[in-house]
């Protein structure tokens, strides 16, 4: 029996695996191979850059995936690899016998990703295959709540949504806490821009999340939970809803589960995708109906959550880990990994990279091995200037510093953070003053307006950015912005205002060039800002063809045919449109 893998997560989908899988079904079903061939969906193995993805896999073991596999060369590879068993070498991304894609898992140590890629998260036998659900067992017969608490405190885990708080700690405080109710959440917000790392686990290995809630509601007492998912992730909801049904009708959730005295219950709750709906308090708040805002804590929930009720809230990955802690040891887990930072962490890895996609490294790996030996370093041969880490409550971490390793407080020492695990990689062509106003100006719209420096002072730092890069900055500005940044961090009651400065911050701190040349010199080195960029036409190198003066927007190019033409700088409007089209490369900026 062969098997045909497509990789059916959002990201193959939208690269259009669909069409892929349904042209493999209907050669499968014209030739009637179904006793011969078996068809699977899988989620992602992380190269998202070269979807959509088809695995074939031989009785001898053999397996080599293929990929940006379109109709035409599905039919290819199921004519040759499929029927004839015949490696199709051009469209071979990664052979797992002679390896490939400059070993693009060999510096990954896949432990929350262990199935992603792999099984067919719709079904929950594909999970029990691979080990799924022992570690419920062997927790609920094995282990008292006290020694399941204990294995994931010497694990060394941290919260994996940002903070990096130790998790066994957390349990325990749920579980000390008096109170017959107690509740589980598993926070599935993601809010962070360039963040997939949640989605992607829930897409592909929905069952490891509700075995990482099991065992934490088994530890601290709960029995019942929810998994708060926004509704922008429509294709985890589906996935999540069936493996809720499937364990349930397994005996996995509900009563008795495996006919111990255990009870706990699961629900989705679907998020309306405000990201300060990812900060705890608001996203109780948000379960109980009421309008998504945080609150003072203490009391933290572990004391008084849901309704009132002690609750434990993880993340998705803190939790996807936990079946792998609890079945290979907490030891094995504590071998890997930094002094303060154990294990592996997941990234998202986005930005002006060869190969974007999901990826998981031991902890202590350091960025530039990430950059350069996993995501195949900058594209077009071009120079690496940043790396964005912890979404907008992070910050930039220059080029300079890149061998800062993965760990907690390494990366705070850079005036970033860990966060979640978005990883935006920038290259010299990047303005950090935009890439600065880029993300207050997600945080500013985000602010939920209860804290009045991070509703209004937000604001007034995005005014001044706004003015910087459009050649309006004055003297006064970088001063102001340091005071600003001061006064919403120790103001604001929740972790958005708490952070929201801290692009800017950093970038002052690492690029403070950049902003002054913006201010005096009205400037933008990295020729972003259009209000400071002047397109000009290289009189040597223009044929006077007139595409250019046709695709004008505003009628700012002028020239006869075969003639040299002209901007006006007075008209133009920055667009670029020029540039685009110009057969010569005889449009540059300055
Ligand atoms: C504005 C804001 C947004 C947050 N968004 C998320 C999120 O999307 N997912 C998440 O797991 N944690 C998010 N957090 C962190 C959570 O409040 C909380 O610390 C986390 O869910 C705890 O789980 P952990 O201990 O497993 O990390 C956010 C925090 C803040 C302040």
């Amino acid at each position: 029996m062969k098997t045909v893998l497509v990789g059916m997560a959002t990201c193959g989908i939208s690269a259009g695996a669909e069409k892929v899988w349904n042209h493999l079904l209907k050669l499968v079903e014209e030739k009637n191979l179904w006793s011969e061939v078996k068809l699977e969906k899988t989620g992602c193995i992380g190269m998202c850059y070269k979807e959509p993805l088809v695995e074939v896999r031989h009785d001898d073991g053999s397996k080599t995936i293929y990929g940006e596999v379109d109709v035409e060369k599905a039919a290819k590879i199921f004519e040759l690899d499929v029927l004839k068993g015949k490696t199709v070498e051009d469209l071979v991304v990664y052979d797992y016998g002679k390896k490939g894609e400059a070993d693009l898992f060999s510096k990954q140590k896949r432990i929350v990703l262990r199935n992603c890629g792999i099984i067919n998260p719709e079904d929950i036998d594909d999970y029990i295959d691979k080990g799924g659900y022992t570690a419920l067992e062997k927790a609920l017969f094995d282990y008292t709540p006290e020694q399941v608490i204990e294995e994931v405190t010497i694990s060394g885990l941290r919260g994996r949504g940002g903070g990096g708080f130790p998790t066994g700690k957390k349990w325990m405080f749920t579980k000390m806490s008096p109170g017959e109710k107690k509740y589980v959440i598993c926070n599935a917000d993601e809010g962070d821009p360039g963040a997939f790392m949640d989605r992607s686990v829930l897409e592909s290995d929905p069952h490891s999340v509700l075995e990482g809630m099991l065992i934490c509601a088994y530890a601290v007492g709960a029995q019942e939970g929810y998994i708060y998912v926004r509704a922008e992730y429509p294709r985890a909801i589906e996935r999540l809803k069936k493996a809720i049904s499937d364990a349930t009708e397994r005996g996995y959730l509900g009563n008795n589960i495996l006919k111990s005295s255990f009870n706990f219950s699961l629900k989705i709750k679907e998020g309306a995708g405000a990201f300060v709906c990812g900060e705890e308090t608001a996203l109780i708040a948000s379960i109980e109906g009421k309008r998504g805002m945080p609150r003072v804590r203490p009391p933290f929930p572990a004391v008084s959550g849901l309704w009132g009720k002690p609750t434990n809230i993880n993340n998705v990955e803190t939790f996807a880990n936990i079946p792998w802690i609890i079945t290979n040891g907490a030891l094995k887990f504590a071998s890997m990994g930094t002094e303060k930072s154990k294990g592996t962490k997941v990234f998202a890895l986005a930005g002006k990279i060869e190969r974007s996609g999901l990826i998981e490294v031991p902890m202590g790996l350091t960025i530039n091995e990430i950059i350069y030996d996993i995501a195949g370093g900058i594209k077009n041969g071009k120079k690496l200037k940043a790396v964005q880490m912890g979404g907008p409550s992070g910050g930039c971490i220059p080029a300079e510093l890149c061998d800062t390793p993965i760990d907690y407080e390494e990366i705070v020492k850079t005036g970033a953070i860990m966060g979640s695990g978005g990883m935006i990689v920038m290259d010299e062509e990047t303005c950090m003053v935009d890439v600065a106003k880029f993300f207050l100006s997600f945080t500013q719209k985000e602010s939920c307006g209860k804290c009045t420096f991070c509703r209004i002072g937000t604001k007034r730092m995005l005014e001044i950015l706004t003015r910087i890069t459009e050649g309006r900055g004055e003297e006064e500005d970088i001063p102001k912005l340091y005071e600003l940044a001061e006064k919403i961090k120790s103001a604001s009651l929740c972790g958005l205002g708490q952070t929201a400065p801290n692009p800017v911050l950093t970038t002052l701190k690492y690029f403070l060039d950049e902003y002054k040349a913006h201010i005096y010199d009205k400037k933008c080195p990295a020729k972003v800002c259009p209000a400071l960029v002047k397109y000009v036409i290289d009189p040597d190198k223009c044929i006077g063809c007139t595409i250019c003066a046709k695709k004008c927007p505003v009628g700012a190019i002028s020239g006869a045919p075969k003639k040299v033409h002209v901007i006006d700088s007075e008209k133009c409007i920055s667009c670029g449109k020029c540039m685009e089209v110009c057969p010569k490369d005889a449009v540059y900026k300055e």
